[in-house]
């Protein structure tokens, strides 16, 4: 166990990224509320997705990531939940197919609710206001009242997270995301895409093959492997109080566990080596993700890695890069060597949203989706160039029918982001720009494979 830790020990640190809680009785009977409450996730659960992640870590699987920016109380129904959901399980399929390895889902579902902002107060006309930091603090209308935190929001994404965990489950181990119904996992919307098209094919493939298998004699199509699918859970570790307060010793390891997800990462701005959140996620036992933008040096990742994983155990930490797509070319590769050089064991990831946000002439946050693919080729050619695994990707996305990023199949117009605008936060990629993402990564992990091959 982490020496001089407990689940508090972050309070001592300089905390970034925190709201500033007008009623501070409130926000105390709040959190001891939620300590009382059940454990949304369980420790073996997340020592099930460490070993998958280690796996990733070895060059044998791929880490697939992916949801809402920030989850929202008014966007909370199973349509979206299941949208999403079927995005995701398309995007395994298609890259399983290329990529002929297994792959590792995680949702940032079920909790994504806390956000970090660039400036403390947001100003509209001469009306300055808190900013606006997820729905787990605060309301979005840009009003006093909506803007002040608010504690008791904490419960209602404790529940939401429960309810939209209780459906994941239900979805991925009642059959639903059985192989056997591939067909049935395309929107309406994606179906008439040459996405859908693709898709299309590709399901017929297996389905297929599938029928060969049974033909051939296999009976046993109703095993788990055909019929269930892991799905693990993830958001950033930002508002700590929270985080605390699920914080449970697991009675089989003695290891404390973050039981608010199966995996949690440090954001860009708050991941000092001294601060709170590093603090407090060097003792929970979960998997941990590290996002490291342009401005990482290879010795502050260095030191990350000695805090948050002593024992170098493969899966603990999952590097998450977003760069920006011309800047992964500059930054990446010294990150690479100096954990090559250490011989520290990460999981590799891409984040190509967060790096490739630009602001249209008409306000509109957008992300260029060529900008998106382009970091992802360039991940992938640097881990070509340095031998290392390109282990995952990262990204926000929807199964809705949104237009909040520019380009794809559908060549979305700045001019026509207005028409389905709908993220509390980012912009998502919709369900056929994600299709047209695994496709492309389909193919790189094909090439990296051949590459290996004809290396050995
Ligand atoms: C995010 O993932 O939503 C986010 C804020 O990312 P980053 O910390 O990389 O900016
Ligand atoms: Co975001």
């Amino acid at each position: 166990m982490s020496e001089n830790w407990h689940p508090a020990s972050w309070r001592g640190r300089p905390a970034r990224q925190m709201p500033d809680y007008p009623d501070p009785r409130l926000l105390r009977e709040v959190e001891q509320k939620l300590a009382s409450y059940p454990p949304l996730v369980f420790a073996g659960e997340c020592r099930a997705l460490e070993q998958k992640l280690a796996e990733v870590c070895a060059g044998r699987a791929f880490l697939l990531q992916g949801g809402d920016c920030a989850e929202a109380f008014a966007e909370f129904s199973a349509d979206k939940i299941r949208d999403t959901l079927r995005v995701l399980l398309q995007m395994a399929v298609v890259l399983t197919f290329g990529a002929g390895m297994p792959i590792v889902k995680v949702g940032r579902m079920a909790g994504q609710f806390a956000k970090p902002r660039s400036a403390p107060t947001e100003t509209s006309g001469d009306v300055e206001l808190p900013s606006y930091r997820g729905d787990i603090v605060n309301g979005l209308e840009f009003e006093p009242e909506a803007r002040r935190p608010d504690p008791l929001r904490q419960i209602q994404a404790y529940t939401q997270a429960a309810a939209t965990l209780n459906l994941l489950r239900a979805f991925t181990e009642g059959g639903y995301a059985s192989l056997t119904r591939v067909h049935q996992w395309t929107l309406g919307f994606v179906d008439r895409s040459p996405q859908g098209e693709r898709y299309r094919d590709l399901a017929h493939r297996i389905t297929e093959a599938l029928e060969f298998m049974q033909a051939c004699g296999v009976s046993g199509l109703s095993t788990p492997e055909i019929e269930r699918t892991s799905f693990y859970t993830s958001h950033e570790c930002l508002l700590l109080g929270f985080e605390e307060a699920l914080t449970r010793i697991d009675s089989t390891s003695g290891l404390w566990y973050d039981t608010s997800a199966h995996m949690l990462w440090i954001g860009d701005r708050t991941r000092q080596p001294d601060g709170a959140h590093v603090e407090f996620c060097r003792g929970i036992a979960n998997p941990l993700g590290i996002k490291a933008g342009p401005g990482m040096t290879a010795d502050e990742l260095l030191r990350l890695l000695d805090i948050l994983n002593p024992a170098n155990a493969p899966g603990r930490i999952t590097v998450i890069s977003r760069m920006g797509a011309d800047r992964v070319e500059a930054h990446l590769p010294g990150l690479v060597r100096a954990v090559q050089r250490e011989g520290r064991n990460v999981v590799w990831s891409c984040d190509p949203m967060h790096g490739n946000t630009i602001k249209t002439r008409n306000g509109y946050k957008t992300r260029p989706f060529d900008r998106v693919l382009g970091e992802v080729r360039a991940f992938f050619a640097v881990h070509r160039a340095e031998g290392t695994h390109a282990g995952g990707i990262h990204i926000e996305m929807t199964g809705q029918d949104v237009t909040e990023c520019t380009g794809g199949a559908q060549a979305i117009t700045e001019a026509r982001l207005s028409d389905r605008y709908h993220t509390h936060c980012d912009p998502r990629l919709n369900a056929q720009q994600s299709l047209e993402l695994a496709f492309l990564m389909a193919e790189a992990l094909k090439e990296e494979r051949a590459a290996l091959r004809a290396a050995s």
